[in-house]
């Protein structure tokens, strides 16, 4: 029986060390060990061997048993870690591959230049205000002194929603809803969407302007110069000029368009120009002193007076076009780009 345990042993080891496989090792261990296994089969015969015999087989037995045990453990730490080597070899991250980068969204060139000017406006005190993009007749037109009829109409290609609705032409539709609302002294801008008409390459149906107002006794016209000169060093630069064009609105008397010296050839024209085309101006705004007309339609105190007496006070307003700065400050040479959503031309600010 000895001899038969040696052999069986004997093999089993080899067979341990012949294994590449962890399910071969578990047949080894099984054939060998199992309770079927070749050990167990010797082992059966122990009943018919003699009592002197019987504990030195039973020892030979169980240290062939350790002997087993041990390689089994032995092979399969080697095959596991062999495995685990093979598996990190294959699965291996190439951590030198660029990665691809994150879409970082911004905001778009109109809201950036809305928000810088509300920065420079509210360094002078003035708030913002909004008023709705659908908006009635009347505080569009009627209210900012174009009645029915009035020619002053026709330089704005309206919207109409219904007769007496329509999508506000400019954001001046705002100042009454302001007048009416507020107490002077007034100091408000009004940023907002309005919408023409109009489509070429520099109009576009919907676009920006950025409305201001500011009301209190003594506001004189050269209050509204100073404003208008702040702000145009703080848009285009310290070298910036302003000039004052008579012009006509319903909503002012006097009335002005505002131009800015060229800040790209510095107001020295030369022809050769991209910004001003030789001009050496840029048209940026209209503006004027507040119509009493305005002041009027305010309303009433209780006991009769006006809210806003045009005797009391006066005040300046005027209006800007948020796309045409845009256009000058980053030269972009068509509005309609603008609003095409072309990532490339958005992701330049
Ligand atoms: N509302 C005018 C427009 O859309 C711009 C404007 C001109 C606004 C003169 C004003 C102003 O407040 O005083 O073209």
């Amino acid at each position: 029986m000895i001899e038969k345990l040696e052999a069986i042993g004997t093999q089993a080891l080899k067979d341990i060390q012949a294994t590449s496989q962890l399910d071969a090792l578990e047949n080894v261990r099984i054939s060998v060990l199992g309770k079927k296994g070749a050990l167990s089969e010797v082992l059966k015969g122990l009943g018919s061997t003699s009592a002197e015999e019987r504990p030195k087989i039973g020892a030979v037995a169980n240290e062939w048993k350790r002997k087993i045990e041990d390689a089994l453990t032995d092979r399969k730490t080697q095959l596991e870690s062999s495995a685990l080597q093979a598996r990190l070899s294959s699965e291996k991250i190439d951590i030198t591959l660029p990665s691809r980068m994150p879409h970082r969204g911004s905001l778009h060139v109109i809201t950036q230049t809305i928000r810088r000017m509300n920065q420079i406006f509210s360094r002078l005190g003035f708030d913002v205000a909004t008023g709705p993009e659908v908006e009635t007749d009347f505080f569009n037109f009627e209210a900012v002194n174009m009645p029915k009829d009035h020619p002053a109409r026709d330089m704005q290609d309206t919207f109409f929603i219904s007769p007496s609705v329509v999508l506000r032409t400019h954001t001046s539709a705002v100042q009454m809803r302001a007048l009416q609302t507020k107490e002077w002294p007034l100091r408000v801008i009004c940023p907002g969407a309005v919408y023409r008409s109009d489509h070429d390459a520099t109009h576009s149906p919907m676009f920006h302007q950025v409305e201001g107002l500011w009301v209190d006794r003594n506001v004189k016209m050269s209050d509204l110069k100073g404003v208008l000169e702040f702000i145009a060093k703080e848009l285009f630069g310290s070298q910036t000029k302003i000039r004052l064009r008579p012009s006509y609105f319903p909503f002012v008397e006097p009335g002005a368009e505002v131009d800015v010296s060229c800040f790209n050839c510095k107001g020295k024209p030369q022809s050769s120009c991209r910004v001003c085309k030789g001009s050496g101006w840029l048209e940026i705004l209209g503006a004027g002193m507040v119509h009493p007309r305005l002041f009027e339609l305010a309303g009433k105190k209780s006991d009769g007076s006006y809210r806003y007496d045009p005797n009391e006070v006066s005040g300046f307003a005027f209006g800007m076009g948020v796309e045409r700065i845009a256009m000058l400050l980053h030269e972009i040479p068509d509005l309609r780009k603008m609003f095409e959503g072309d990532s490339r031309l958005l992701q330049q600010f």
